[in-house]
């Protein structure tokens, strides 16, 4: 939830754990901080509540930091308030001190995840003469490395390993220990981090974009594993301390990918980018007109053995997942279910052990999801993740990976990674229809030339974007939206409505059309925007239906439905048409109006779009 970065070398350590961190500031962005050492001085710190502008100001750009070694942190607030005091890093010693003063204690890090028994421990460290000056759960576990290291052999690897059998919950963690300039310490479990390596420099990250102006050179630490950072080299060991192998990996995407490019805003450049994102995903499995599901370990025995499919996921992953079932249970006529991860993992799920569980995240490190794969596998059902981070924790746990191709996400907000889930669910259901005999040949084939139209279809909802800015201007003070569809478009329904909660701060719904009867009407006043969607022609007069009891109550209706159903005009009072699909595939197409609307009601709140308050990006914590 938070954003680390570390840095050793022999270039100055603050410009370049400044320029990481705000490439993780989607991260968090709550408060920040960076820890820097000259040579065998002691490291000073420099700590700001806000935006990471605070602190470069502070800092001078990092100029007023002197030293070659260093680690920084932006903060996504878990335990303790955001403030100066409770952001990171944190010390060892029993006062914080004050900004670039030197500091005395002996372990000094950075922390991103959530110490679940810090209270226990804290108590424990409370006995041995610790005092605490912050509401944190890093304090404990620095304090306990610090611990460890003064009990035993003043041995870093020993005190962190010692800490890692200790603490429960997850972290990476970033350490200094004043008695071994020159090295930074790192640890993880079930919390993102990677190691750039480059000519005399080693750098440590959350996520690959904070370091990629600097090396493409990466190493994945694994769970449960620790390292040694010096300048150019790094060191891994597990927790008996043996020293691990390890391969590099080199980034193929670039730097500007990262970067808007002229975009306003990172949200809008990747709604921009869904074309080439679902091309890229489209091209990764299907070959020469046929859909290759061999690669992602589902050989076609196999894909006629799966007795049901549960799909699990959070948020808009979550959605894509209710897409997948329509159109799964639609095409290839096996029982799908789908569970939100947090209620999956804690509920004892009964699942059939010839069944296949399917795990959907960007980021492949949401806490709950991460955990529902490992309660299918506890059980010994075969798992399967869409995910589009590679090499993330969800990645490498899952027995097979499906690899979303939209390239880094930064905007808070899902939009092409979102695009990509759905390309996944509909190959792996026209697949599952072919091989299990449910569609023939021609159907097969026009299905899939079908799927390679969506990209240009997507262009042109896109050209017309201006059309719903103009609209959705003029919904600024709106307070309630309603979002109302039947079968897939209720599914759609459920992320266009996230997405104008989650940027724009307007309270809003998504509810099956016909469901809206059995208590929500009651909320529609005079003037209440209700936006219905109709894709899905069987569904559409009944639709149709229900936002006229939504107007006879006051409601403002806007259309959303297919080019050709012009009728609509006569009950909307806004209208917006999309290329017509097959309706199969037709969220891919009407979630982009709504992602705009979205992006646009922020805009026009005068909002900060692609880190809106209160959330992050990837949530490691559940
Ligand atoms: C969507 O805009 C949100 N950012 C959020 O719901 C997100 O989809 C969810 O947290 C799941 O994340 P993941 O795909 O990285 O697992």
């Amino acid at each position: 939830m938070c954003g680390i970065v570390g840095f050793v070398g022999k270039k100055q350590a603050a410009p370049i754990l400044l320029d990481g961190l705000s490439k993780l500031e989607y991260r968090g962005y709550d408060s920040a901080g960076i820890a820097v050492r000259n040579g065998d001085e002691p490291a000073k710190i420099v700590k700001s509540k806000g935006r990471l502008k605070i602190l470069s100001e502070k800092t001078d750009s990092g100029n007023a930091l002197i030293g070659t070694c260093g680690i920084g942190h932006t903060r996504w607030a878990t335990h303790g308030e955001p403030s100066t005091v409770n952001s990171h890093p944190h010390i060892s010693g029993n006062c914080m001190g004050t900004d670039f003063g030197e500091v005395e204690s002996e372990v000094i890090g950075v922390h991103n995840g959530i110490i679940e028994n810090f209270k226990e421990l804290k108590g424990k460290l409370l006995k041995h003469g610790y005092t605490f000056y912050s509401q944190t759960d890093t304090e404990v576990v620095i304090k306990l490395v610090d611990y460890y290291y003064k009990k035993y052999t003043h041995d870093p690897q020993e005190a962190i390993a010692k800490t890692m059998v200790r603490v429960r919950g997850s972290y990476a963690l970033c350490l200094m220990f004043k008695s071994c300039p020159g090295e930074i310490w790192v640890a993880r479990k079930d919390s993102p981090m990677i190691i750039g390596i480059s000519e005399g420099e080693t750098y440590v990250a959350s996520d690959v974009p904070a370091i990629l102006n600097y090396t493409r050179n990466v190493y994945y630490i694994g769970n449960l594993e620790m390292a040694r950072l010096t300048a150019g080299k790094v060191s891994f060991f597990n927790l008996d301390g043996d020293e691990i192998d390890k391969k590099s990996t080199e980034i193929k995407w670039n730097a500007e990918s990262a970067e808007k490019n002229g975009y306003e805003h990172f949200m809008m450049k990747e709604i921009h980018e869904q074309p080439k994102a679902v091309q890229d995903t489209l091209n990764s499995l299907v070959k020469d007109g046929k859909i290759d599901l061999d690669s992602i370990g589902l050989s076609d025995e196999e894909i006629k053995s799966i007795s049901q499919i549960c799909m699990v996921a959070c948020g808009s992953a979550y959605h894509t997942c209710v897409v997948t079932q329509y159109v799964m249970e639609s095409m290839a006529k096996i029982p799908v279910r789908v569970e939100i991860a947090s209620e999956f993992r804690y509920r004892g799920p009964v699942l059939d052990k010839n069944g296949l569980v399917i795990v959907v995240s960007q980021s492949g490190e949401t806490a709950d999801t991460l955990a529902a794969l490992r309660l299918a596998k506890e059980k010994g059902i075969k798992t399967l993740a869409i995910v589009n981070v590679v090499g993330s924790s969800i990645a490498r746990e899952a027995d097979n990976v499906f690899y979303t191709l939209a390239g880094p996400e930064i905007a808070v907000a899902t939009t092409k990674a979102y695009s990509t889930q759905l390309i996944a669910g509909y190959l792996l259901a026209v697949q599952f229809a072919f091989v299990r005999n449910e569609i023939d040949s021609e159907y097969y084939a026009g299905l899939i030339n079908e799927l390679y139209t969506i990209p240009q279809k997507i262009e042109k909802i896109l050209e017309d974007k201006e059309r719903i800015q103009w609209f959705v201007a003029k919904q600024a003070n709106a307070k309630d939206v309603f979002f109302i569809g039947r079968g897939i478009d209720y599914a759609v329904c459920l992320e266009g409505s996230l997405k104008m909660k989650e940027i724009s701060y307007v309270h809003s719904e998504a509810y099956a059309a016909g469901e809206l009867k059995h208590g929500t009407i009651s909320l529609i006043e005079e003037g209440t925007l209700v936006i219905g969607v109709l894709t899905q022609s069987g569904l559409y007069e009944k639709t149709v239906s229900n936002m006229v009891e939504c107007k006879s109550r006051g409601g403002y209706l806007m259309g959303l439905t297919s080019y050709g159903h012009y009728e609509i005009e006569d009950t909307a009072d806004f209208t917006v048409y999309i290329p017509k699909t097959d309706e199969h595939f037709s969220a891919s197409l009407s979630v982009i109006p709504l992602q705009l609307m979205g992006y646009y009601l922020s805009v026009s709140r005068g909002l900060d779009v692609d880190k809106p308050r209160n959330l992050a990006k990837s949530v490691t914590v559940e």
